[in-house]
């Protein structure tokens, strides 16, 4: 199967009530440790790649990595997609440069510069054949050296969706319902919480639509400890409690963007490694095991969260 856009993957996770886990890939091992849980699940999957991500392994490599994954997955529908484009030249490198989906994030701009900027891509990306994810709402966390504080975040507003997705012409909409990105997303001793009442009240105003969930990270415990165990120091990191996932997943949310929990599988692998083989200086052995812990994050998320197995 050829890299495809989201919109047969959404259309169909809407309408069965699970979501397509997106992942960021910045690396060999976390592209193959992704799509061979994927394809060992027949779980169809967005590959994302953010500004940083392309930066750090340059364009080229990350878009035939992702190639080399589709020849050898051949079952399972992937897309490329753009991880918060920054503005409309990075947007516009991607769709030429072979991407399938790319994300325009205005969601810091004023309501109308917002519209204004993603309506520009989509004209662009949808003459090309690719689809579009916009944002409406703030994150808290870090994203790309953007720093936003959770006062400085914002809960998106149901009643500005309907002008927002007519004007733009976007094909799916993220929105902020009280994820942020990062391994601390909530003050500890706070029982985390999401704003389900956000969530119903804009696919009540857009039936059918596909409603994108940044910041999605659950930050396994395990993980945490292990890093903590063998000379890490993440203490308090928390993320969002599984079975909040799953129940956006049922919900209006087609898309889930997991990015902290493949730092945190292989952060957590290597430093275990290192602590017990001191000697050892191979990377292969260090990654080796480190790509097959990404694989089995993501099998779990695929069976346990999302409920995308099987949906090819
Ligand atoms: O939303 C942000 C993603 O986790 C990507 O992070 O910009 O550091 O690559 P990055
Ligand atoms: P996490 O930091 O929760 O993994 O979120 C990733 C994300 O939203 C990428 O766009
Ligand atoms: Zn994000």
């Amino acid at each position: 199967m050829a890299l495809v856009t989201t919109t047969e993957m959404f259309k169909k996770a809407y309408d069965g009530g699970y979501a397509i886990g997106a992942f960021n890939v910045n690396n060999m091992e976390i592209v193959q440790g992704i799509t061979e849980a994927c394809q060992e699940l027949k779980s169809p999957v967005v590959l994302q790649v953010s500004k940083g991500a392309r930066a750090y392994a340059n364009h080229n490599y990350l878009v035939k990595m992702v190639q080399a994954a589709v020849e050898n997955c051949p079952d399972i529908p992937i897309a490329l997609h753009l991880d918060h484009g920054p503005d409309f030249e990075t947007c516009k490198a991607c769709i030429d440069g072979g991407f399938t989906s790319v994300m325009i994030d205005g969601s810091s701009l004023p309501f109308d510069e917002n519209v204004e900027l993603a309506k520009k891509v989509v004209d662009y990306a949808h003459a090309h054949g690719v689809v579009v994810e916009a944002e409406l709402g703030t994150l808290a966390g870090v994203e790309d050296d953007v720093n936003v504080s959770a006062e400085d975040s914002s809960y998106t507003r149901p009643e500005e969706v309907e002008e927002f997705v007519d004007r733009t012409g976007c094909d799916s909409l993220a929105i902020a319902i009280g994820t942020s990105h990062g391994a601390y997303k909530f003050k500890p001793g706070t029982k985390p919480q999401l704003r389900f009442d956000v969530l119903e009240e804009v696919s009540k105003r857009l039936p059918g639509f596909p409603i994108v969930l940044h910041g999605s990270s659950s930050v396994p415990q395990e993980f945490v400890q292990k890093i903590n165990a063998h000379g890490g120091a993440m203490p308090d990191a928390i993320g969002i409690p599984e079975e909040m996932l799953r129940e956006a997943a049922k919900m209006a949310v087609c898309k889930i963007n997991i990015d902290s929990d493949i730092r945190l599988a292989i952060t957590a692998t290597i430093r275990e490694y290192f602590d017990a083989h001191p000697d050892h200086f191979d990377p292969r052995q260090y990654l080796k095991p480190a790509r097959q812990a990404v694989k089995d994050m993501v099998a779990h998320k695929i069976v346990n969260v999302l409920g995308s197995d099987g949906k090819i």
